[in-house]
């Protein structure tokens, strides 16, 4: 007979518990960096976009400039979790690369009445990363932001027209020298983007388009749609910022806009940059502008917009028309 001491115990198979092990983006980050004068001793994101992340970094020592924060920007081609979606990467070489190009230009920094604008420098680009290195411009956040909480109550008209017409004044100094003065390198690389990024967007957008036709049905917007497809506005003859709206412009020192004290804005987020007809970038910020107008009652949006009309070059009938077909195109894609 068996005893319980002399049964012997059926084993069960051991239990391997597989732990998941979700790579640490932030640490991947770190780790990238380590070996560049921008090694950073921690980084904390401050925006997650859909495909790129972007941080803020918290450098191991100060760079010569007196700086001791950058910002790191990753991009990725494909999501797991979208795998039906691809975002090219040409977006990050062409984002680098005008930054760079654009250093030694009239529109790197414009001075208009108490107001600066600028185009935050590129440190560092890592190809093999997709990761950008720039200057580290405000902690303030966006022009977005400034405008839509509470902004009405804060600044007289006067400043916000002068806000326009500072960012008037910048983008028509940066058209100018997009049609003119750009050397053939910068201009490929753009191009690039026109048939990458800037297609995969297009493409997101028609199919936006193409939705909203089947919920509502109509036969009008079907024929609208149609024809976004078919054509494209005006002439590839200028490179343009290609998302120019107020969530990619920063500010600093809001607080003291009021005051005759310097405030400084930036244009980032240059990704969409592709060659383009010169009036999108006026409808994107336009269109911007006046939905602030209808969805915050923002009287201020509605100054800036009086403010940016008037210090942009006058347009003929024909570049007049191809903006206001274009801020009614951008209506359709706002919550995008
Ligand atoms: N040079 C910069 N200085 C300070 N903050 C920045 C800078 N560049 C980007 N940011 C911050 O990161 C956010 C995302 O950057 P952005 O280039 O617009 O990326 P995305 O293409 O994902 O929108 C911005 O809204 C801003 O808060
Ligand atoms: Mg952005």
């Amino acid at each position: 007979m068996h005893t319980a001491d002399t049964v012997e115990a059926v084993k069960a198979p051991a239990i391997q518990v597989v732990e998941e092990r979700k790579p640490d983006p932030d640490r991947a980050i770190l780790e990238s960096l380590r070996h560049t004068v921008y090694a950073c001793s921690s980084v904390q994101r401050i925006h997650g976009g859909f495909l790129n992340a972007t941080y803020r970094g918290s450098l191991i020592k100060p760079l010569q400039n007196g700086m001791r924060t950058v910002i790191i920007k990753h991009s990725e081609e494909k999501d797991s979790k979208a795998p039906q979606l691809t975002l090219s990467l040409t977006r990050c070489l062409t984002e680098q690369a005008i930054l760079r190009g654009l250093g030694s230009t009239p529109s790197q920094q414009v001075q208009h009445k108490q107001i600066t604008i600028q185009v935050p420098q590129l440190y560092q680009y890592l190809p093999d990363e997709h990761t950008q290195i720039f200057e580290d411009f405000s902690k303030n956040g966006t022009l977005h932001e400034f405008l839509t909480v509470g902004a009405g109550e804060r600044i007289i008209a006067s400043t916000a027209v002068a806000l326009g017409e500072a960012l008037g004044s910048w983008l028509s100094r940066f058209h100018a020298w997009s049609k003119t003065q750009v050397d053939t390198d910068l201009w490929s690389t753009v191009e690039q983007n026109s048939n990458g990024f800037d297609k995969n967007l297009r493409d997101f957008r028609i199919n936006k388009l193409l939705a909203i036709q089947a919920q509502c049905k109509s036969e009008q917007l079907g024929h609208y749609a149609a024809l976004m497809h078919s054509r494209e506005f005006g002439r590839k003859d200028t490179i343009v910022h290609g998302d120019f709206s107020t969530r990619n412009i920063l500010i600093q020192n809001p607080s003291s806009i009021d005051k005759e004290k310097n405030t400084s804005l930036a244009v980032i987020d240059w990704e969409a940059c592709c060659l383009g007809d010169y009036t999108r970038d006026l409808a994107e910020i336009v269109a911007d502008l006046y939905m602030q107008t209808i969805l915050y009652g923002s009287q201020i949006a509605h100054s800036l917009i009086q403010g940016f009309i008037s210090a942009y070059p006058p347009l003929d009938e024909e570049a007049a028309y191809r903006t206001v077909a274009q801020i009614g195109e951008n209506f359709f894609y706002w919550n995008t």
